[in-house]
C-alpha cells in the first residue's frame, strides 16, 4: 500500500471515530444501567451482577472500541499537522508563480498589497474549509445520522420525530446564515474601507499635524466609524433573532422527547436503560446539530473568501510564451517596428490610440536617443519592445524574430533597461547590484557599482554594501537608487541596451561622471536612450522626436536644430534649464 493512500483511509476512519464514540456511549449507558435495574447493590454479591456475569464481553469490547476510536483520532490531528501546512504552501507557491506570469497592465490595475492579501487568503481559506468539513460537518452530520438510526432500534416515532428536528434546524440555518453571510460581507467591507480611511490619515500624519487636522480627521473618521457600527449590530441582532427561533424549537423538541420517553417508561415500552439512552443521544444529537449549524455563516464566509480571490488570481495570462517558443537570437542587434498600433487599455477600458500605424528601425548597434514631452510615448514604445503589452496591430522584431514568436526569457535576457522609476527590493544595496546578473562574482559587481559612481554612496554608508535600502529604496534619494539600477544594468552587460530617463534624478555633476560608464556601456551595442536631459543626445547617431505618439522628426542633433522644428522647440525650452551647463561644453 502506498504511504499516501494509508494516510487517506486514517483521515477517513477519523471521520466515522468521534461520530461512533459519540453515539455507542449512550448504548453503553444504556447497557449498563439496564443490568443494573432492580438488583439491591449492598446485598448482591459481585459475581452475580449480571454486568460482570454476562456483559463483560461487550465491556471488554466497549472499552477496546473507545481506544481505537481515540488513537485513530488523535492520529487524524497528528496526519493533519502534517499534511495541511505543505498542502497551503503548495497552493500559495502555485498562487505566487501564476501571478508571476502576468502582465504589466495586470499589475497597474491591482494593487500588490491586495494581490498578496488573496495569495494568502485563499490557502487559509482552504485550510478552515478542509478543517470545518472534516473536522465539523461529516463528524456532526453521521454523529446524528447514527444516533438516529440506533434510536429507531428503540422506537420508531421518536427516531422520525427527532429526524424532523434535526432537518428543520438545519435548513432554517441554513438558509439564514445565506443572508446573514450578505450582512457579514457589507460590515466587512465597512470595516475594511474604515481601515482604508485610518491608513490614509497615517500616511498623511505629517500633513494631519502641521495643518492641525486632528479634529478634522476625529470628525472624519467617525461617519465610518458609524457606518461600521450599524452594520455590526445588524449582524449580530439577525443572528441573535435566528438563535431565539432555533432554541424555542429545540426546547420544544426536548419537552416533547422527555415526556414520550417518560410516558413510554411508565407504559412498559420502554426500560430504564432505555430512557437513559434516549435522553443522553437527545443531548447528543441537540449539541452536535446546533454544532453544524453554527458553521454555516463560517462556511459561507470562507467560500465567499475563496471566490474572490480564485477570481483574481485566475485572471487569463494575456502575454506569455507560445508553446515550445524558441529563444531569440541576437545577431546585429536590429529593432524593427512593423506597422504597429497600439492603445492602452485600463480596468478593460479602451484608451485612446497613442500609436497608429507606426514603423521605424533601429540599426543593429545604432545609438538613437528619443526626446518628446511627458505623455508623448517614449516609455511606452520602450515597454512594447520589451513586451509588457502586446501591440493591438503590426509587429515589433528583433533581428527578424516577432518578438511574440520568441520566449519572453531570451527577450528579456537580451535587453539591459534602467527604467524611470527604479524600485529596490528591501535587501541589502550588493544584493540589488548582484541581482543584475545573479551568477556574477563579487568583483563583477563591485566594478559595476564603481562604473555607476555607487561606491562612492557605498563608502558614506556604515555597513557599505551590506546597507538594507529600506522599503522599495525609501532610506536612498532618487539619484543614489537611479545608480544602483544603472549599476545593475552594466553588470547585466546585455546585448540591447535602453535607458528611460536613466540619469533623470542625477545631479548634473553625477550624471557627467556616469556619462563616460553609460557610453561605454552603449559601443557596439544597438541603445535607445529616452532623454530626460538633452546633453544625453550629443552622442546619438539620431535622434526621434515624438509627440503624441507619433515620431515627428528625426535626425542627428545638428539635423534637427537646423530644421526649426519640435526638437527645436525643445531644445530652446531647455536652453534656459538645464542645457546651459552643457552648451558651453558642447556646443
Ligand atoms: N499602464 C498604462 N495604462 C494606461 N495608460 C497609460 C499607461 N502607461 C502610460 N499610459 C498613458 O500613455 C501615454 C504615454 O505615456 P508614456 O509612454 O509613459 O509617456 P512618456 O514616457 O513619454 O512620458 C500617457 O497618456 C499615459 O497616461
Ligand atoms: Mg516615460
Amino acid at each position: 500500500m502506498k504511504p499516501q493512500k494509508g494516510l487517506f483511509i486514517v483521515l477517513i476512519l477519523a471521520l466515522f471515530a468521534w461520530p461512533l464514540e459519540q453515539s455507542f456511549f449512550p448504548y453503553f449507558i444504556k447497557l449498563i444501567i439496564d443490568a443494573l435495574t432492580g438488583l439491591d447493590s449492598l446485598k448482591t454479591p459481585l459475581n452475580e451482577i449480571p454486568i460482570f456475569k454476562d456483559l463483560g464481553g461487550i465491556l471488554l469490547l466497549g472499552v477496546a472500541f473507545f481506544i481505537t476510536t481515540e488513537i485513530i483520532y488523535r492520529s487524524s490531528d497528528f496526519l493533519r499537522a502534517y499534511l495541511l501546512p505543505p498542502f497551503m504552501a503548495r497552493i500559495r507557491t502555485y498562487l505566487i508563480n501564476y501571478v508571476g506570469q502576468q502582465s504589466f497592465t495586470y499589475f497597474s490595475n491591482n494593487f500588490p498589497g491586495a494581490i498578496a492579501n488573496k495569495i494568502n487568503d485563499l490557502p487559509r481559506a482552504a485550510h478552515e474549509l478542509f478543517e470545518k468539513i472534516f473536522t465539523s460537518f461529516i463528524p456532526g452530520i453521521l454523529n446524528g445520522l447514527i444516533a438516529i438510526a440506533l434510536l429507531l432500534t428503540l422506537s420508531p416515532l421518536l427516531s422520525v420525530i427527532m429526524l424532523i428536528w434535526v432537518i428543520s434546524h438545519l435548513w432554517i440555518s441554513w438558509v439564514a446564515s445565506k443572508k446573514a453571510s450578505l450582512y457579514a460581507k457589507d460590515q466587512s467591507e465597512a470595516l475594511s474601507t474604515l481601515s482604508g480611511k485610518i491608513v490614509d490619515v497615517l500616511n498623511n500624519i505629517f500633513t494631519v499635524r502641521l495643518f492641525n487636522g486632528f479634529q478634522h480627521e476625529k470628525k472624519y473618521l467617525w461617519k465610518y466609524q458609524t457606518d461600521a457600527v450599524q452594520k455590526h449590530t445588524k449582524t449580530l441582532i439577525f443572528s441573535a433573532q435566528l438563535k431565539t427561533v432555533l432554541g424555542v424549537l429545540s426546547l420544544l423538541e426536548y419537552g416533547f422527547m422527555i415526556s414520550v420517553s417518560l410516558y413510554g417508561w411508565k407504559m412498559g415500552w420502554l426500560s430504564l436503560g432505555d430512557v437513559a439512552f434516549i435522553l443522553t443521544i437527545l443531548q447528543n444529537i441537540m449539541q452536535s446539530t446546533w454544532w453544524v449549524s453554527y458553521e454555516f455563516p463560517h462556511l459561507f464566509e470562507q467560500v465567499g473568501i475563496s471566490l474572490q480571490a480564485y477570481d483574481l488570481l485566475t485572471q487569463k495570462i494575456t502575454i506569455e510564451d507560445k508553446k515550445h517558443a524558441p529563444p531569440l537570437v541576437i545577431t546585429g542587434g536590429e529593432i524593427v517596428f512593423d506597422n504597429v498600433t497600439f492603445h492602452h487599455t485600463s480596468n478593460s477600458s479602451e484608451l485612446p490610440v497613442l500609436f497608429n500605424n507606426l514603423s521605424i528601425i533601429l540599426k543593429g548597434g545604432e545609438k538613437v536617443g528619443v526626446v518628446g514631452f511627458s505623455g508623448s510615448g517614449k516609455t511606452t514604445f520602450v515597454n512594447l519592445i520589451l513586451r509588457q503589452f502586446d501591440p493591438q496591430q503590426g509587429r515589433i522584431l528583433i533581428d527578424g524574430q516577432d518578438i511574440k514568436t520568441i520566449s519572453l526569457e531570451s527577450l528579456w535576457n537580451s535587453i539591459s533597461v534602467i527604467p524611470q522609476d527604479t524600485n529596490l527590493f528591501h535587501r541589502t544595496l550588493y544584493e540589488n547590484i548582484h541581482y543584475g546578473n545573479l551568477k556574477a562574482h563579487r568583483d563583477q559587481v563591485i566594478i559595476a557599482a564603481e562604473k555607476a559612481y555607487v561606491s562612492e554612496l557605498v563608502s558614506r554608508l556604515p555597513q557599505g554594501y551590506e546597507t538594507i535600502v529600506g522599503d522599495r529604496g525609501g532610506n536612498l534619494s532618487g539619484g543614489e537608487r537611479q545608480r544602483i539600477a544603472i549599476a545593475r544594468s552594466i553588470l547585466k552587460d546585455a546585448p540591447l541596451l535602453i535607458l528611460d530617463e536613466a540619469t533623470s534624478a542625477l545631479d548634473s555633476e553625477t550624471e557627467r561622471k556616469i556619462q563616460d560608464s553609460l557610453l561605454t556601456a552603449m559601443k557596439g551595442r544597438t541603445s535607445l536612450v529616452i532623454a530626460h536631459r538633452l546633453s544625453t543626445l550629443y552622442h546619438m547617431d539620431r535622434i526621434l522626436v515624438f509627440q503624441q505618439g507619433r515620431i515627428v522628426e528625426s535626425g542627428t542633433h545638428q539635423e534637427l536644430l537646423l530644421r526649426n522644428g519640435h526638437y527645436k522647440y525643445l531644445f530652446s525650452l531647455q536652453n534656459n534649464g538645464f542645457l546651459q551647463e552643457i552648451q558651453g561644453v558642447e556646443l
